[in-house]
């Protein structure tokens, strides 16, 4: 009997502690009725920051692009495109061929250390600038003097398409005396400085943008683009009537909506989690970003830390032992909580990738981290299909369709490496709108190829217009 007391009061023990698991993760599962409420929500910041009155102020800034159209198939020469701002800094050479609607590309990842991101504008700048003449060399390019497209993945004010003033770094980024600046302005500098070669910026691009052209050249009815990746983010085509900070009424103009802002007053706080808050709290923007916090790459990994280092305390994971790793900030990058959710991997593997990341687990250990990544990632998820519900429910409206048909390009790790996200994103859009049918299209490269687009169709006005 003695024996038997013990083996009811372990069971107890593991009961009592099961609830404690479960109760963290119940914070992450949202119902309906939230995610209605975001995606309603989502949709007030949209119309606030279309508006000139309320645009000042408004968390989801909504900034116009001047990209009024999509390419027509008649683009065609030789770009230059530099992609900055997601998971690697790269120089690409894109080759556009006129009617077949072909586009060869060639291309060399560089790499951006942390003090170059971290330091000045004009060390960042330099870099870049050195990139690109490693990349004309090695391209037999040297005294080529091709226009190029700028992808610069940063909120940026634009007055026209080859201008875009840095309103404030996100993500990673963090090198002084660049806001406030026009980034394209700052690359000419350095290119100046260099006095090596010359080349014509024609086009200052987010990624969300060329990841929308690159899809559009494809398929007219993408009208929206989409990144789940490193930073979190979406643009549209929206209604030339509807945008009240430029002039004009006729057509369409694609709007940067800079999502990542959203919630940034205090509106998502019903959902917010102390462990988003303290994700936030340790990020280099505090306050910055509250959805991106939410749902991008470069933090799910840490919203998945905080919660195990606060299991850990509570005596529930890990026995009990913080180890050094655990506190180390950013170990669980977007390819490791993609290996951990996913279904053909046995627990002994996972223990196998905790093990690699430092983390010593049991059996039990490893079913809690996978539980816990699941949570975090399906909510992200759900943000996102919430978000996106709310700016193809606004197209219908605006349109006055009974239904709508709407293609969606997509680029980021987050949607392509991840086991479940980009289903959970669709469930949940389907649900949340369900009188418009959206198709998710990949993108190839847009970040490169969208960006060259965007410069070839700059080039073509140009030119038209006799400059
Ligand atoms: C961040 C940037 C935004 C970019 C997104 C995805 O949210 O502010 O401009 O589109 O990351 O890279």
């Amino acid at each position: 009997t003695k024996g038997a007391a013990m083996v009811t009061a372990v069971a107890s023990r593991v009961q009592a502690q099961r609830k404690q698991i479960d109760k963290v993760l119940a914070l992450f599962r949202l119902t309906r009725e939230q995610l209605v409420g975001v995606r309603d929500k989502m949709r007030v910041e949209l119309e606030y920051g279309l508006k000139r009155d309320t645009h000042p102020l408004a968390t989801v800034k909504m900034l116009p692009t001047y990209v009024c159209g999509m390419p027509d198939g008649t683009e065609k020469g030789k770009f230059l495109a530099l992609d900055l701002g997601g998971t690697n800094f790269r120089v690409l050479l894109v080759k556009i061929r006129s009617g077949r609607r072909s586009v060869r590309m060639y291309n060399k990842i560089f790499a951006i250390p942390l003090e170059i991101m971290q330091g000045t504008g004009e060390e960042l700048f330099d870099h870049i600038v050195q990139c690109i003449a490693d990349f004309l060399d090695y391209m037999g390019l040297k005294g080529a003097q091709l226009p190029l497209g700028f992808t610069f993945s940063f909120p940026c004010r634009q007055e026209s398409i080859d201008k875009g003033t840095l309103i404030e770094w996100t993500k990673g980024f963090k090198a002084t005396d660049c806001e406030g600046e026009d980034v394209v302005d700052m690359l000419r500098e350095a290119i100046k400085r260099r006095n090596e070669f010359d080349l014509d910026i024609v086009a200052v691009v987010n990624d969300t943008v060329g990841t929308m052209m690159t899809c559009g050249y494809e398929d007219r009815n993408c009208e929206v683009g989409l990144i789940a990746g490193t930073g979190s983010n979406m643009c549209y085509m929206e209604e030339m009537r509807n945008i009240e900070l430029v002039e004009g009424d006729e057509g369409k103009m694609c709007i940067n909506t800079e999502w990542g802002g959203f919630g940034d007053n205090g509106c998502l706080d019903d959902i917010r989690t102390q462990y988003d808050k303290e994700v936030d709290e340790g990020s280099l923007n505090p306050g910055k970003q509250r959805y991106e916090k939410m749902t991008s790459g470069m933090y799910l990994g840490e919203i998945v830390r905080q919660i195990l280092i606060d299991l850990t305390k509570q005596g529930l994971l890990f026995r009990g032992q913080i180890s050094e790793r655990l506190r180390t900030r950013g170990i669980f990058e977007t390819k490791f909580l993609s290996q951990i959710e996913s279904d053909r991997l046995a627990l002994l593997q996972v223990r196998r990738i905790l093990q690699q990341l430092g983390l010593d687990s049991t059996c039990e250990d490893s079913i809690v981290v996978k539980e816990v990544c699941g949570a975090v990632s399906r909510r992200a998820a759900e943000l996102y299909g919430a978000g996106l519900a709310a700016v193809v429910e606004k197209r219908r409206e605006d349109q006055g369709f009974e239904h709508l048909k709407i293609t969606v390009g997509v680029d980021g790790t987050l949607y392509k490496l991840h086991p479940h996200f980009s289903r959970i994103l669709q469930e949940t859009v389907k649900e949340l709108a369900p009188r418009c049918d959206v198709t998710f299209m990949l993108s190839e490269d847009g970040s490169g190829k969208g960006a060259a687009l965007i410069t070839a169709v700059a080039k073509r006005l140009q030119q038209a217009r006799g400059e």
